[in-house]
C-alpha cells in the first residue's frame, strides 16, 4: 500500500549535501530526563531520527549535563527547571508561559530547547527540526509562547469504528464497539498533533455511546492515553447524557438525582484510574435529538454542573459544553423563526451559573460550518464563562475533501473580527486567549476526524489545515501564506514551482469555493434534507426543520435577520456592529443575504444585481478549478509519483464538479426568477 502521507509534513526529507554541508555535525543529545513516559525523552528520540534523516548524522543520546556543559555541537532537550537543576544557566531566559519553550544556539554550535514543561520542550524539538527539514539555521535566542492553553481536536469516531462527517476511512481508535488493539496509528497522529503543539483530543463522537464507559472500554481508553501521553497529548472524551439511563438501568438520567450523581461520580473515579490525566468531558445535549438536562427540566447550567462536580473530586479535567443546543424541527412559515439566534437565547442567562470548571464551546458561526458565516454572537455574551471556538478540519460542507479548500483565510474572517464588546476592542482571538475577559482556560476545538487512510483525511492537499490550525490556535495572527508555505516545503518540496503552485492553488481555493458553491452569504448550499451536505441541491436548503434557509421566491432572496423588519438577530451583537448588519447599507456584500432579503434586482457595491453576481461568481469559480490540475502538472518530477497522481485525480474530479455546482445552481435560479444572465450563459444548456 501506498505510505506516503503517513508522515504528514514530518518527513524529514534528506537535504541536500550542499546545504546539510552548512550545518554542523551534532556529536551529542543530551535529554534531561529519561522517563519513558516523557515528552522529553519523546523529544530526545525524536531529534535523533530527525538528524539522521534531514542531515544522515547519527548522534548519540545521553542523559548527564554535568559532564557535557561546554562542549560543542550537542543538543541540550529538557525543561527548564532540570535545565537549572544540573546547574545550567537560565538567568535570561524570558518568561515563558505553559507549553512555551526556548530555543537557542551558542557560537559553539550547540543546542539549547528548553520547555516551560515537558511538552515545551518537544514542541521546541519539533521547530527546532522543521527548521532543519527547511534548511534553516537554529535561531539565536527564540522565545514561542502559546496564544491559549486549550489546543484541542475533536474526533467524531464511533464505537462501531465509523465516523461522522469522516472521509478517510474507518476510526483509528474503534471497532466493534471497543477501542483497536493496535494503536500504532493514534500514536502518529499524537506525533503529528504534537509537531504543531496541539494538546488534548476527544476521542470519540459528540453523538455518543453508552458502551464507551463500560468496564472493557474504560480500560481501552487507558491504553489510548498510555499511546497518546509520551507525544504530550492528552485525551478525554464525550458523553452521553442518558448513560445513567441506558447503561446503568436507573429510572432517570435528571442530573440533581442523588442516584444519576452518584453514578457520574463512580464512572469519574474509574476513568480517572485508567487515565489520571484526563482533559475532561465534553458534552453535546438537547441537541439534533440528544438528551440534556431540558429533557429532565433542569437548566442547560445544572446539566453541565453535574460533570464539572464530578470532575472536581476527581481531577482537574473540565467540562466542555457545547452550544450547539436548537430546535431542530424549526417552522420556515414563521418569518421570525431563525436557527442563528438560539444559541445566544439558551445561553445568555446562564453566564454566572455554570461552575469554574465549565467552558462552552462555540461554532465559529451561528449556524454549521458553512462557507461563509458571522462570528457567533455567543461571544459577546460570555463573561464570567470562558469560552473554545469550534473549527472544523474536516471540509463537511467544504467539498469534503474531494474539493481542495485551505481554511486560514475563513479562519481569519472569525478570528481577526472585532466584536467591540462594551465599545472596546474585541478580536475574536483576545477573546480565546483569554486576555479580554481574564479567562485562566479557553481556546481552541477543532473536528478533525482522520481516518485509517494513510493520507489521514483522505487527500494529501487537505493535510495543510490540520497543520494550519495548530499553528492557528498557537498563534491566531499568523499570516496564512508563511503557514501554507512552511507546510508545502515541509510535506513535498522547496522547489520553487512546487511551493508557489501549491501557495497559489491553497490561497484560491475558499473563494473559489465559495464563487460556486454559495455566494453573498447565502450558505453552502449543498443537500441538507439527504443530510450528506455534499454536492448543489439549492432546493433543500428551504422547507426543512433544520433552520438553514435561504427563503428564495420569485423575487427575493436572503433572511431578514434585522431587528427593524426580521428575526432580530442583528441585535445579538453589541452596538457598534449590530448597527454596520442592521442596514443593508453597511452590510459587506459577502454577508448580505446573510442579514437581509432583498430582490435579484438589488445592486450590490460592487455595482452588480445580486442574481449577475450569482451567474458571474459561478462561472468564475468553476472556471479557476479548471486551471488547478494543468497547474498541478507542473510537479510532474518535482514530487513522488505517488502524491503527485492522487492529488491530481481529486483536482480532475473538483473541475468536473464544479461545473456540476455552477449549472445547478444557476439553473435553480433561473427557474426561479426568470431574469436572463446578461452574458447568455445560462439555460442555453
Ligand atoms: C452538524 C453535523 C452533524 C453533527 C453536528 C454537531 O450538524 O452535520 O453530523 O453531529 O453538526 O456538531 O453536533
Amino acid at each position: 500500500p501506498d505510505e506516503s502521507g503517513i508522515d504528514g509534513w514530518l518527513r524529514y526529507a534528506p537535504l541536500s549535501p550542499e546545504m546539510a554541508s552548512n550545518f554542523t555535525q551534532y556529536t551529542s543529545i543530551i535529554a534531561l530526563g529519561n522517563d519513558e513516559t516523557s515528552p522529553v525523552l519523546t523529544a530526545a528520540k525524536e531529534l535523533q531520527d530527525g538528524l539522521n534523516k534531514i542531515l544522515k548524522q547519527r548522534a548519540n543520546l545521553s542523559y548527564d549535563l554535568a559532564t557535557s556543559t561546554d562542549v560543542a555541537d550537542v543538543i541540550v532537550v529538557g525543561t527548564i527547571h532540570n535545565f537549572s537543576h544540573a546547574g545550567g544557566d537560565v538567568g535570561h531566559i524570558p518568561p515563558l508561559k505553559e507549553d512555551g519553550f526556548w530555543l537557542d544556539r551558542s557560537q559553539n554550535n550547540s543546542v539549547q530547547i528548553l520547555g516551560q514543561n515537558d511538552r515545551g520542550a518537544l514542541y521546541g524539538a519539533f521547530e527546532f527540526l522543521m527548521l532543519l527539514a527547511q534548511g534553516k539555521p537554529c535561531p539565536f535566542g527564540y522565545v514561542s509562547n502559546p496564544s491559549a492553553p486549550i489546543r484541542w481536536i475533536n474526533q467524531w469516531d464511533n464505537l462501531d469504528g465509523s465516523i461522522e462527517r469522516g472521509y478517510a476511512g474507518p476510526s483509528i481508535f474503534f471497532e466493534n464497539m471497543a477501542i483497536q488493539d493496535d494503536l500504532t496509528r493514534v500514536s502518529q497522529y499524537a506525533r503529528l498533533m504534537a509537531s504543531v503543539r496541539l494538546n488534548g483530543i476527544i476521542v470519540n463522537n459528540v453523538n455518543s455511546h453508552h458502551d464507551l464507559l463500560s468496564p472493557r472500554n474504560l480500560a481501552g481508553l487507558g491504553r489510548v492515553a498510555d499511546a497518546m501521553r509520551p507525544w504530550g497529548v492528552h485525551i478525554g472524551v464525550a458523553l452521553f447524557f442518558d448513560t445513567p439511563k441506558s447503561l446503568a438501568g436507573l429510572s432517570t438520567s435528571d442530573p440533581l438525582d442523588p442516584d444519576v450523581i452518584a453514578f457520574w461520580d463512580r464512572i469519574t473515579a474509574q476513568l480517572y484510574q485508567h487515565v489520571p490525566d484526563l482533559i475532561g468531558y465534553l458534552i453535546k445535549a438537547n441537541s439534533e435529538g440528544q438528551p440534556g438536562p431540558l429533557t429532565y427540566g433542569r437548566t442547560l447550567a445544572e446539566g453541565a454542573n453535574l460533570f464539572a462536580d464530578a470532575l472536581k473530586r476527581y481531577g482537574d479535567g473540565v467540562v466542555v459544553y457545547r452550544a450547539f443546543v436548537y430546535n431542530h424541527h424549526l417552522d420556515e412559515s414563521d418569518w421570525k423563526n431563525d436557527r442563528a439566534n438560539a444559541a445566544v437565547e439558551y445561553f445568555e442567562d446562564m453566564d454566572t451559573q455554570f461552575a469554574d470548571n465549565v467552558l462552552i464551546q462555540i461554532k465559529y458561526g451561528p449556524i454549521d460550518f458553512q462557507v461563509r458565516e458571522p462570528v457567533s454572537p455567543l461571544f459577546c455574551h460570555l463573561r464570567k464563562t470562558s469560552a473554545i471556538i469550534e473549527f472544523q478540519v474536516t471540509q463537511e460542507y467544504l467539498g469534503q475533501q474531494s474539493h481542495v479548500c485551505y481554511l486560514p483565510p475563513l479562519w481569519r474572517t472569525i478570528l481577526d473580527f472585532d466584536l467591540r464588546i462594551d465599545g472596546k476592542p474585541s478580536p475574536v482571538r483576545e477573546l480565546l486567549s483569554g486576555e479580554r475577559f481574564k479567562w485562566k482556560r479557553s481556546g481552541y476545538a477543532a473536528v478533525v476526524n482522520v481516518g485509517s487512510d494513510s493520507t489521514w483525511l483522505g487527500s494529501h492537499l487537505a493535510m495543510s489545515n490540520l497543520y494550519a490550525y495548530g499553528r492557528y490556535a498557537w498563534n491566531p495572527r499568523s499570516d496564512e501564506v508563511a503557514v501554507i508555505q512552511d507546510w508545502i516545503r515541509l510535506t513535498f518540496s522547496s522547489h520553487p514551482t512546487v511551493v508557489n503552485v501549491v501557495t497559489g492553488i491553497s490561497m484560491e481555493s475558499w473563494p473559489t469555493y465559495e464563487n460556486y458553491s454559495g455566494n453573498l452569504g447565502i450558505q453552502t448550499l449543498c443537500d441538507i434534507v439527504k443530510t450528506c451536505h455534499y454536492g448543489p441541491s439549492p432546493a433543500a436548503m428551504d422547507n426543512n426543520g433544520w433552520g438553514q434557509w435561504t427563503r428564495a421566491d420569485a423575487h427575493g432572496i436572503g433572511m431578514d435577520r434585522t431587528v427593524a423588519t426580521g428575526t432580530g438577530y442583528s441585535g445579538q451583537y453589541p452596538r457598534e456592529v449590530s448597527q454596520i448588519f442592521e442596514k443593508i447599507e453597511s452590510t459587506p456584500d459577502n454577508l448580505l443575504l446573510w442579514f437581509h432579503h432583498v430582490p435579484y434586482t438589488h445592486h450590490l457595491k460592487s455595482g452588480k444585481t445580486v442574481i449577475q453576481h450569482f451567474y458571474d461568481a459561478h462561472y468564475e469559480g468553476a472556471a479557476n478549478v479548471q486551471t488547478f490540475a494543468p497547474r498541478w502538472e507542473a510537479l510532474s518530477g518535482l514530487i513522488d509519483d505517488a502524491r503527485f497522481k492522487h492529488v491530481l485525480f481529486r483536482l480532475k474530479y473538483q473541475a468536473g464538479h464544479s461545473l456540476v455546482w455552477r449549472d445547478s445552481i444557476n439553473q435553480f435560479y433561473l427557474a426561479k426568477c426568470g431574469i436572463a444572465d446578461k452574458h447568455g450563459r445560462v439555460g442555453h444548456h
